[in-house]
């Protein structure tokens, strides 16, 4: 169980006067997640999502607050002492590209978090790199390709198959399909469903997108300016959504989305 207490980031910034001021990206956000559930997380362009996912798994520092896992604070920890329990906490990134090395083929990106904390043989290794690729519904021919010689979707998958090799209790998957074209983004969201049917774990899906959030999840958080102004815990169409602000991420679906008719399933393009 992973529990949020009043957690908080604020960052210094500059304007191109050089007059320094603060911007509160996350301003005082509590929650739990409970073991193998599935949550989604939504909000418009800047609202603080990256930022929270970030907080959640120790890649940046909260301003204030704590984070428990299993009842440890880990809040409290040291850098190196949170570095080693990293493997517990996973985030796919909002862009595949710039977080894969350019210079590691397939078989060295997916083999980085294994070599770092299991000891594994040479045929071991092999064998868990190719079930990953397994996982992700990659072809193994994949294996020695460079990041700049694979598709968005393939580079999507590979940076999945990253996140989940060390068997994480929580994992994070920031915009999983933003900036892809419409048939991968819906081919990446049904292999999202289809692993977490697989693996068990906590799944905090983050999304701008209000159809792909109910898609994904029926626990859905609604997230603007830094709060959480909404938790949906009964997500199984628009109307039950509350909040004003929600019901204007709802009107504001393209038109394309047959689903801003409560009535209608919800429709992923
Ligand atoms: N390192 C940083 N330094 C200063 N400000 C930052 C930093 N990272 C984020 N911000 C600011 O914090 C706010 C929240 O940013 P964040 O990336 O969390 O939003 P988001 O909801 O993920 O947006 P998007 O949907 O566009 O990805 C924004 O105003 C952003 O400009
Ligand atoms: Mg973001």
């Amino acid at each position: 169980m992973i529990q949020v207490n009043d957690i908080y980031k604020t960052y210094k910034i500059k304007d191109k006067y050089g007059n320094k001021s603060t911007l509160n990206a996350v301003n005082g956000v509590s929650f739990t997640l409970k073991e193998n559930t599935s949550y989604s997380l939504v909000g418009q362009s800047g609202s603080g999502k990256s930022t929270l996912a970030k907080l959640l798994v120790f890649v940046e520092k909260s301003t204030e607050g704590e984070i428990f896992i299993d009842g440890e604070n880990l809040s409290l920890l040291s850098k190196d002492q949170i570095r080693k329990k990293r493997s517990n906490f996973q985030m796919v990134m909002q862009d595949a590209k710039s977080s894969l090395n350019p210079k590691y083929t397939v078989f060295e990106s997916i083999s980085e978090p294994l070599l770092i904390f299991e000891k594994l043989s040479k045929n071991q290794l092999n064998h868990r790199v190719m079930n990953l690729l397994n996982m992700v519904e990659l072809p193994q021919e994949l294996t020695e390709r460079y990041p700049h010689q694979l598709s968005g979707g393939q580079l999507k998958r590979i940076c999945i198959a990253r996140a989940i090799a060390l068997n994480p209790k929580l994992i994070v998957f920031d915009e999983a399909v933003s900036g892809l074209d419409v048939t991968v983004r819906k081919k990446i969201l049904e292999l999202l469903i289809r692993l977490r049917k697989k693996l068990s774990a906590t799944y905090l899906f983050i999304t701008h997108d209000i159809d792909v959030a109910l898609f994904l999840s029926k626990n859905v958080f609604v997230m603007k300016d830094g709060v959480i102004v909404e938790y949906n815990q009964n997500a199984n169409d628009f109307s039950s959504f509350k909040h004003e602000y929600s019901k204007l991420l709802i009107k504001s679906l393209p038109p394309v989305y047959p689903s801003q008719n409560n009535n209608l399933k919800v429709n992923i393009i």
